[in-house]
């Protein structure tokens, strides 16, 4: 089978659900993800509606039975992914982006924000691979974020300095080992694995301060997932530029 397939998780709305519109525009058979089967039924509806190539799969990331029942759709439907966008992440422990959470974060918070973020992710990726594998040009795209970069956040003075979160950033600076490992274990197969920072991008998540629009916080992801065979691997990227880890 030629055509593209891609899965994207938490495509119901934000960079998710704008990754999964522009995939599609691609001409990518796009399966758009969502935990919440309302939601993900509207949204794909609505791509649907534009003429695109959507279909909609209920998928909770933190759920084992629904991470079988998605891979085994897919392996019988498609037989193959070339595309994941690991999109779907939390941030709950504060409302304030400007406090460090180190001192307080509860013990709950920090194990739901790595269940979504980082653990969740290497369980549904690890169990998709072998799909990927059979990708001519299998593409991994993990949603991590520049609040993962240890090196920025021990530079006094860097633009991240002052967020310190320290369940969301951690999880992520996990998520970027992952990427880097599993990368390397990857290496000379046709499998890419890349982590994208998509910007500060206004989403529920990001905020309505955030300065980016989701269709430019969707570029990232979209890139990485569209790479050509001399393309990146193992690197975390946003907008073509390499960030430091
Ligand atoms: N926005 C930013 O500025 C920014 C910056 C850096 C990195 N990121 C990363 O980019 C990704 C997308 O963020 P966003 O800004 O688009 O956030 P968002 O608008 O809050 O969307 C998050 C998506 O993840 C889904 N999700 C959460 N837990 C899930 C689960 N257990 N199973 C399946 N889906 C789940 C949500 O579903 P529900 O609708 O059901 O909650 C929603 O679809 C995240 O990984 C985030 O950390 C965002």
């Amino acid at each position: 089978m030629s055509k593209k397939v891609a899965l994207v998780t938490g495509a119901n709305k934000g960079i998710g659900f704008e990754t999964a519109k522009q995939l599609a525009k691609e001409g990518i058979t796009v399966i758009a993800t969502s935990r919440d089967e309302k939601k993900g039924i509207e949204a794909v509806t609505a791509l649907q509606n534009e003429g695109l190539g959507v279909v909609f799969l209920h998928l909770d990331v933190n759920s084992h039975e629904s991470v079988e029942s998605a891979y085994d759709f897919i392996a019988d439907k498609y037989g193959k992914l070339d595309i994941l966008v690991n999109n779907a992440g939390i941030q709950i422990e504060s409302e304030d982006w400007a406090i460090n959470t180190a001192p307080s974060i509860t013990d709950d918070d920090l194990h739901q924000t790595f269940e979504t973020n980082f653990f969740s992710i290497v369980k549904l990726t690890n169990k998709f691979l072998p799909l990927i594998q059979k990708s001519v040009a299998g593409r991994i795209v993990n949603l991590s974020s520049i609040l993962g970069s240890l090196t920025l956040h021990s530079t006094e003075g860097s633009p991240i300095y002052g967020s310190k979160l320290f369940g969301y950033n951690s999880s992520k600076t996990a998520l970027n080992a992952y990427t880097i490992h599993l990368a390397a274990s990857l290496a000379g197969t046709n499998v890419k694995v890349n982590s994208a920072h998509p910007g500060w991008v206004k989403t529920e998540l990001g905020t309505e301060a955030a300065p980016m629009s989701v269709e430019d916080g969707a570029k990232t992801s979209v890139a990485l997932a569209l790479l050509p065979a001399d393309g990146p691997t193992g690197k975390f990227l946003h907008l073509g530029q390499e960030l430091p880890w």
